[in-house]
């Protein structure tokens, strides 16, 4: 990977993050990024608040020494639980996942309800019922803690899963209704769930919107370090390979990363730094 240029660390529990890196790459040619999946530790979602908060500080500490001039926090639950703490420990600009994905409800809903599913710890923050109240939405909110396991497991287009996410849609859409909410956007609050979308599309009336934060993510970074930080940094010329503008850690198996993560992201990974960030 070349140097000298604007270096985006972007963060997550372990795969998910990277639906978030792909939108990423493209909007921002100019820089490099290096990824952290904390998979060792994985999943932040059914762990406390101290203990999220914890593993989310190591996780930043990690990306700040390896050269991160922005930081993105690319999953909901750290972004929930640790956002401040973050803040308070980085010496760079930080983006988190959940305020982006309120504005992209906002934006898209036209009733005003919106559902929001997550994992136990985002759902139980209430962070993205905050944040959507803030832009005057209704919000109903519920915890899918059985979605993450499925998906690390790579059970993406497995019969299992399907029928998980049903019964959780299911549950929701009968909770929306005794509640006589009107919701027409789905809002995914967890970065692995993109990858399911298919069966949550399948499992909504066609008149609820399915939306993740990802792009909506991406292209406010891209604002944030067009007005701060890009005119200050070497250009680059935007033309590199993935693996010349791309680092990838993980905490556990490389193996596994290569293999999963490529179906996140969408392209072959053919390198990953395996790292020790301690219990
Ligand atoms: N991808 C993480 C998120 O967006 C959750 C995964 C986990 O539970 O560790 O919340």
């Amino acid at each position: 990977m070349t140097t000298g240029r604007l270096k985006i660390g972007v963060f997550d529990s372990g795969f998910g993050g990277l639906t978030v890196l792909r939108a990423l790459l493209p909007l921002l040619p100019h820089a490099e990024f290096l990824y952290l999946g904390d998979t060792a530790r994985l999943p932040y979602g059914s762990k406390s608040r101290a203990t999220i908060v914890r593993y989310a500080l190591s996780s930043t500490r990690f990306l700040i020494e390896q050269g991160a001039d922005f930081l993105v926090i690319a999953c909901n639950t750290a972004t929930a639980l640790a956002l401040k703490e973050i803040h308070d420990a980085a010496p760079v600009p930080v983006l988190g996942v959940i305020e982006t994905g309120a504005n992209e409800a906002r934006s898209r809903s036209k009733t005003g309800d919106i559902l929001v599913i997550g994992t136990d710890a985002m759902i139980g923050s209430h962070a993205y019922a905050a944040a959507c109240s803030a832009r005057g939405l209704r919000t109903l909110e519920k915890a899918c803690p059985l979605l993450v396991p499925l998906v690390e497991e790579g059970w993406i287009d497995h019969p299992v899963t399907a029928e998980v996410v049903r019964i959780y849609l299911t549950e929701l859409l009968e909770q929306a209704q005794e509640a006589e909410l009107d919701p027409d956007t789905l809002v995914l609050g967890c970065t692995h769930y993109p990858l399911l979308r298919p069966m949550m599309e399948a499992a909504v009336s066609p008149g609820i919107r399915v939306i993740d934060s990802a792009q909506a993510t991406a292209s406010q970074a891209a604002r944030m370090l067009a007005s701060h930080m890009l005119p200050g940094q070497p250009p680059g010329d935007g033309t590199g390979t993935l693996s010349s503008r791309c680092r990838f850690f993980a905490t556990d198996s490389v193996a596994k990363f290569q293999g999963l993560g490529a179906r996140f992201l969408g392209s072959a990974i053919d390198e990953v730094e395996l790292v020790d960030l301690g219990g």
